[in-house]
């Protein structure tokens, strides 16, 4: 579903006399349906950076990113026209960022309604479907109705997750989606992460935490100094390391 074939990104930095930072270079791998490829290595190694690239928050400076849409046709998303990347946005491709950026003044469960319906899904049954994903990711309804700006680092992250995986996306790209969670609420996030996954959904996803990626992870690669190490790894028994782990 997905082919990264020597992906790579530098930034040049117009207002620093056009200075060069590298980002990542010449990374390869893929996802089939319903794996997960998980991607970890030390801090400003270029991991979010790569997310983005995939995402098209920024435009990679080379290589290709060949996805295969619900359709059949096989979009490059390194070089897809804005227009292109707008729509598959809506309809086939999930992000959750590293950071959460509140939208203000909408409630969590507006957030979550508001997804929906902007995605063709009737008020109701969007309310509905976005009160069962608060209770998944364990949003207490107090909480549902008041602005996100004043929830914590966790119910803030928990809320972007449920945001993301509500549209039941085919590709998502998690961005340390368990980074700042309890145990609890990490059982909670996996476990809809592995739902997700049965129904067919592929991810890649950054992760520096070790239980999160033997119980998701299908592939490993790890990024250092911005190259792709190859440490792939079939994690065959996902579901019996959870119960392990936990
Ligand atoms: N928009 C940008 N403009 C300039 N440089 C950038 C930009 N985004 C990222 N970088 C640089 O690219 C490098 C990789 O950053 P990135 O955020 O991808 O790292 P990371 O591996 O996700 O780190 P962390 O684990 O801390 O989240 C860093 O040196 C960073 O400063
Ligand atoms: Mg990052």
């Amino acid at each position: 579903m997905l082919q990264i074939c020597e992906l790579s990104k530098n930034f040049i930095m117009h207002i620093r006399s056009e200075a060069e930072i590298y980002g990542f270079d010449a990374v390869d791998f893929s996802a089939k349906p319903g794996e997960l490829v998980a991607i970890t290595g030390p801090s400003g190694c270029g991991k979010s950076s790569l997310l983005k690239c995939i995402y098209r928050t920024y435009m990679p400076t080379g290589g290709h990113v060949h996805y295969t849409c619900k359709d059949g046709s096989v979009i490059d998303l390194a070089t897809a026209e804005p227009w292109e990347m707008i729509h598959l946005r809506e309809t086939e491709l999930g992000y959750v960022s590293q950071f959460f950026s509140v939208i203000p003044r909408v409630s969590a469960l507006d957030i979550l309604t508001n997804t929906q319906t902007g995605r063709g899904v009737d008020v109701k049954t969007a309310r509905e479907r976005a009160a069962e994903y608060l209770e998944k990711v364990g949003i207490s309804p107090k909480l549902w109705d008041m602005y996100p700006a004043t929830f914590s680092g966790g119910e803030k992250q928990r809320l972007n997750i449920a945001n993301a995986l509500i549209t039941k996306p085919r590709l998502l790209l998690l961005d340390e989606p368990t980074a700042s969670l309890d145990a609890h609420s990490k059982e909670w996030v996996m476990n809809m992460i592995l739902d997700l996954k049965a129904e067919g959904t592929a991810m890649v996803g950054v992760f520096h935490d070790e239980i999160a990626i033997q119980t998701l992870a299908d592939w490993r690669y790890e990024m250092r100094e911005r190259k792709m190490v190859p440490k792939d790894y079939k994690m065959e028994y996902a579901s019996e390391a959870l119960a392990e782990l936990l």
